[in-house]
């Protein structure tokens, strides 16, 4: 990919430009609980955005997406916004790491990706920070701490392209290191990283090809929900909250907003076994909260569709360890914890099932856990 990156950006604008690299990720357990001050385990994956950046001396900001085959122009003043989704991302990183007092000047860039979109594996978390570190690189020395990085891609999302996300999919983009889970407290922001490499598991996705958007979507109302729970409760985030005390205020709330606020409180604890089965190496416990997970993200939170149902009931029947819903939901992919002796039997099947029913195959993503942000060049 570089290659072409760089063929591309010495074609249209010339001059060596420097190469960064961002992750999509996966997670393995803990959904929907970031924005909620919980616990969540990612990490980042072998699937990048890779952008050519080069200053350019001007105030313009010139970009070409050869994905899309497009290009845009634009200012890095407010009223410059552009109208591609693609390129308000790009502008948002700019605007952000401006806000936050750092410096961005015009610039060149091309860049690709091999992260499929609409999947749920963070492709916009990866192009925020693929550009967040590249500016911090070549106009802040690298002076911007890797974790702001991460806000400004979140902050990105807020303010330029209406998703209220938490700050999973940024953390995981950026600070991922190969072979290793990271465990991240989103209340205190303290995060420890977990080595992953199971002897006898693999995690597979199955991508069911509907496009999750999450713009303008159930997502924000999801958030809202939590909210107005935390504060009928009295606390700063449902991180604090029990089941004790929801029950105390089942009466008073909307079934819809227990639902909701039943399946974090849980999920919370579910994160916690995760970490302390993978120590242990007890992966039919990681395997069976996973089974859960899904369960509540299906019935309590809603996120899930007939599709992702549908691949959940058959790891099941395959004798599949773990699967669920991965990711803010809508669609996108199942993250499955497969013994390696049932791999290619349980892809079969799932293919074949999947496509009897719905008439097109399940796309299927082998995960290798990766280094998030850098320069490759
Ligand atoms: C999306 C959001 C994340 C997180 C997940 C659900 O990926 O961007 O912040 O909330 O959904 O866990």
């Amino acid at each position: 990919m570089k290659d072409t990156i760089v063929a591309e950006f010495k074609k249209r604008f010339g001059g060596v430009p420097s190469v960064y690299s961002s992750a999509g990720r996966i997670n393995l357990i803990g959904e929907h609980t970031d924005y909620n001050g919980g616990f969540v385990f990612p990490g980042a994956i072998d699937k990048v955005i890779m952008a050519a950046v080069r200053p350019n001396g001007t105030e313009l900001v010139r970009v070409y997406s050869m994905d899309l085959e497009e290009y845009v122009e634009f200012g890095l003043n407010e009223e410059d916004a552009p109208s591609q989704l693609w390129a308000s991302y790009i502008f948002g990183v700019c605007r952000e790491i401006i806000k936050s007092g750092g410096t961005v000047k015009g610039f060149d860039a091309v860049f690709a990706g091999n992260i499929p979109l609409g999947a749920g594996l963070s492709s916009s978390a990866a192009l925020e920070s693929c550009f967040a570190f590249a500016l911090n690189d070549l106009y802040n020395d690298n002076r911007i701490p890797k974790f702001e990085l991460a806000k400004i891609g979140q902050m990105t999302e807020h303010n330029y392209c209406g998703v209220n996300c938490g700050i999973m999919d940024q953390f995981a983009s950026v600070m991922g290191q190969a072979g290793k889970l990271i465990r991240l407290d989103c209340r205190s922001l303290d995060f420890e990283y977990y080595p992953f490499a199971p002897e006898d598991y693999e995690l597979i996705l199955l991508d069911s090809r509907v496009k999750h958007e999450l713009a303008d979507s159930p997502y924000n109302r999801r958030r809202e929900s939590c909210e107005r729970v935390a504060r009928r409760l009295g606390v700063d985030t449902l991180r604090d909250a029990t089941m004790e005390m929801l029950e105390s205020m089942k009466d008073e709330i909307s079934t819809e907003d227990y639902s909701r606020a039943k399946f974090v409180i849980e999920e919370k604890e579910r994160v916690l076994a995760v970490c302390d089965a993978l120590m242990a190496g007890d992966y039919d416990t990681v395997g069976r909260k996973m089974y859960e997970t899904h369960r509540g993200l299906s019935k309590d939170y809603e996120v899930s569709c007939e599709e992702l149902d549908f691949l959940n009931d058959v790891a099941r029947e395959c004798g599949v360890t773990g699967s669920r819903i991965m990711g803010g939901g809508f669609g996108g992919c199942t993250i499955n914890l497969v013994r390696k002796d049932l791999r290619d039997d349980f892809i079969r099947t799932a293919r074949t099932r999947f496509r009897e029913r719905f008439g097109h195959d399940p796309e299927v993503y082998p995960v290798v856990i990766s280094d998030g942000a850098r320069k490759v060049v």
